[in-house]
Order: structure tokens, then C-alpha cells, then sequence
């Protein structure tokens, strides 16, 4: 069992999917009511900043600007010292993040923490800091510096600038990998316990999670339903760190790690199949023999659960079509609607059955092997 000072916290209580909904809404309206008032170059700067975004946001959570900020205040000056940073070029630094509600900057001048720089703090649930020193990671970054080309090609331009995957990349560079899992497991702590709560498991014997990363979904439905069996399949790097979350979480016993690559083959042996934040890093001719390789292991009724991004042509929040064209450009990934989703099960013998919405825009697509 995992003791209560490893445990993480909750930021603050999740509100319900649909709450949040409506507010994505609204703040979209919002976004584009404001833009309809100011002269069209202000809003058009807002948008070609991105980039120098990015990458301040990639230094804030490089340096760790929000866990420094968690205890009180500090001034550019103290912020400086502690980072090893100049000064001055901080202290702009930090005028531009509040310039976009990343922290705040009190009337004293010094730096804290606001609610949004709250997603940075290290080792909360649903904190963002790993992805966000990930995604400005400057290989990462040099990807985009490719879309002219991938524009033209439709290639995936990490793979034609660095000459191998980003998977094979994060296998030799700890840094990335380190801040890969870390942002991947917290964005999957949150919809863990809801997978595990809302899906019907006691139907359920043997779940084995494909691309399981480090186990956080099979961890949280294993202590859910005592009476299931695992087993996880992913890389051999990745399971390595799997392992001692594992034995942390008290769930290792009860969990066969299988080391292998989905595009070879998936273990059999179970009657359940949980593949989360996968098919999306992939394209359809990968994501189909993925599917393919389940289905194979697979007897017929057994059930598949492909947990991804919710997305639709009403793009309710800027998080999903970055992350289909972002995962275009950096893994040959794409977003899919339920109905693209249904289509692309068909061929290698699964037939979409119902769809469940879990926070973050995130959903579980529960597909039968037919
Ligand atoms: C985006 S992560 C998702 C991890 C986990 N399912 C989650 O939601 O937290 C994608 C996972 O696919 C794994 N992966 C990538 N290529 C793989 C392959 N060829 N065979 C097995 N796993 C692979 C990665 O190691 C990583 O753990």
C-alpha cells in the first residue's frame, strides 16, 4: 500500500464533466466576443506568440517556478538566485507569464502562485509541469520548424528531422522520458478512478492495459475490484519504471509485466482490454494493427476499451485539436470522433458499442470483438 506522505494531492476538487463543459463554452464565446471588439492585429498577436509561450512556459516548468512559489511570494531577485538565472531576463520572463494569467505579481512586486500556475506544481494530480517542459523540449520544438514540409508531405516531422521516433528518442534521453511519464501520469490520474468506478469490472476477470505506461489505469481498477487479474504490456524502458509503481501501489503481485512491442503482438489471456492514450499517438494504418494484434488475442465478446480525447468538429477547448495536429507532427498521431473511431474498428473485427465522457475531455469507447 502506498503511504500517505507518497500519495498525491488533488489540486482542488474536479467539478463535474458537464460544468466544465458549459464553462469552455462560455469562455470560448467570450474569447471570440473580445476578439470581435479589438482591432484585428491584437488578436492576431495574442496568436503568432505561441511559440515564444511555449517556450517560457517550458523554462517556468523547467525551473520549477511554481513549486519555489508554493511556500510564499518571492521576488525576481530571490527567484533569480535559487535558479541560477539572470535577473532581469527572469524577471521579464515572469511579467509575460502574468500577461497571461500564469502567476501573479503582487502589488509589492513580488511573484505567487495563481490558479493556473497551480498546474504546475510538482507531484499533484492533474499537474501539467512534465508535458509542458516536454513539449518545449528543444527536439520537441524542431519539429515544428518542419510543417512547411509536412504540410506538402503529410509526414511526421519529428521522425524526418531526428531520423528515429520520439519513442525511440525518449528511450535514449532520460530527461524526456522522465518528464513524458510524468506528464502522461498525471493527466491520467485524473480519469483514472473514473474509468475504474464507472465501467462495469465485476463482469470483468483478466484486464490486460496495452501501452500501460506505468500502470496508473490498471493500478487504480486492480484496487477497485480485488477479485481482477492484470497484466501490463509495454516497452521493456517503460516497464522498468512501471515496476516500482507497481510495489508502491501494492498491486504488483497481482500484475504479469509483459514486455513487447503492439505492433508485433498482444498477450492473450485476457478478457478485457484496456488501450488508453494510444490509438491517438498513432496513424490509422498503425492504430489498425494495433486493433488487428488486440482482436487477434481476443475471443469473440471480449471487450476492448479505447480510452482518447474527445473530439468533435465543435472544438469546445483548444486542448484537443492542438493535440491532434501537435501528435500529427510528433508521433503520426491523430484525435478521433466516436464515429471515425467506429469506422476504423471495423476491419479488424470490433464493433463499437457505447461511449462514456470522463473528465478532461477525455472518453472511454468500449468496442466488442465480434
Ligand atoms: C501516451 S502513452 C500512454 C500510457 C498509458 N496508457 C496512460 O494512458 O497513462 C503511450 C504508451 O505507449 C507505449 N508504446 C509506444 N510504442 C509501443 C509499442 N510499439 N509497443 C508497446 N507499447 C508502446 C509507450 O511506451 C507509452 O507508455
Amino acid at each position: 500500500m502506498k503511504s500517505q506522505t507518497n500519495v498525491k494531492k488533488e489540486q482542488s476538487s474536479v467539478p463535474p464533466v458537464f460544468i466544465v463543459n458549459i464553462v469552455l463554452r462560455l469562455r470560448r464565446f467570450l474569447l471570440r466576443f473580445a476578439d470581435s471588439i479589438v482591432p484585428a492585429y491584437l488578436a492576431v498577436y495574442d496568436h503568432f506568440m505561441g511559440a515564444a509561450h511555449t517556450s517560457l512556459m517550458h523554462s517556468a516548468a523547467r525551473l520549477r517556478i511554481a513549486d519555489l512559489l508554493k511556500d510564499g511570494p518571492l521576488t525576481a531577485k530571490e527567484l533569480a538566485k535559487i535558479t541560477e538565472s539572470n535577473e532581469d531576463v527572469l524577471d521579464r520572463m515572469m511579467l509575460v507569464l502574468v500577461s497571461i494569467n500564469v502567476f501573479k505579481r503582487l502589488p509589492n512586486g513580488k511573484y505567487a502562485n495563481n490558479k493556473v500556475s497551480k498546474g504546475l506544481l510538482t507531484g499533484t494530480i492533474g499537474s501539467i509541469r512534465g508535458f509542458t517542459e516536454f513539449f518545449g523540449m528543444a527536439p520537441v520544438l524542431r519539429s515544428w520548424e518542419e510543417l512547411p514540409n509536412t504540410l506538402k508531405d503529410g509526414k511526421t516531422s519529428f521522425d524526418r528531422v531526428h531520423g528515429e521516433s520520439v519513442w525511440e528518442w525518449m528511450s535514449k534521453d532520460q530527461t524526456a522520458l522522465s518528464n513524458f511519464v510524468e506528464g502522461m501520469s498525471s493527466m491520467t490520474e485524473v480519469v483514472a478512478p473514473s474509468i475504474a468506478a464507472n465501467y462495469p469490472f465485476h463482469e470483468v476477470k483478466k484486464v490486460c492495459d496495452v501501452g500501460g505506461g506505468v500502470g496508473i489505469v490498471l493500478t487504480a481498477v486492480l484496487r477497485k475490484h480485488p477479485h481482477l487479474q492484470g497484466i501490463l504490456y509495454d516497452s521493456k524502458t517503460m516497464l522498468k519504471e512501471a515496476s516500482t509503481h507497481l510495489n508502491e501501489w501494492g498491486v504488483a503481485d497481482r500484475v504479469e509485466l509483459v514486455p513487447g512491442s503492439f505492433f508485433d503482438e498482444v498477450p492473450s489471456g485476457a478478457d478485457t482490454y484496456i488501450i488508453k492514450t494510444v490509438l491517438h499517438n498513432w496513424n490509422d494504418e498503425c492504430a489498425k494493427k494495433i486493433l488487428f494484434n488486440c482482436r487477434k488475442a481476443m475471443q469473440p465478446g471480449h471487450r476492448l476499451l479505447v480510452a482518447d480525447f474527445l473530439h468533435s468538429e465543435e472544438a469546445i477547448s483548444t486542448l484537443v485539436p492542438f493535440m491532434d495536429f501537435a501528435g500529427m507532427m510528433i508521433y503520426s498521431g491523430r484525435e478521433r470522433e466516436p464515429e471515425y473511431l467506429a469506422r476504423l474498428f471495423k476491419e479488424p473485427g470490433f464493433k463499437l458499442n457505447r461511449t462514456f465522457e470522463l473528465p478532461g475531455r477525455q472518453a472511454v469507447f468500449e468496442a466488442i470483438a465480434i
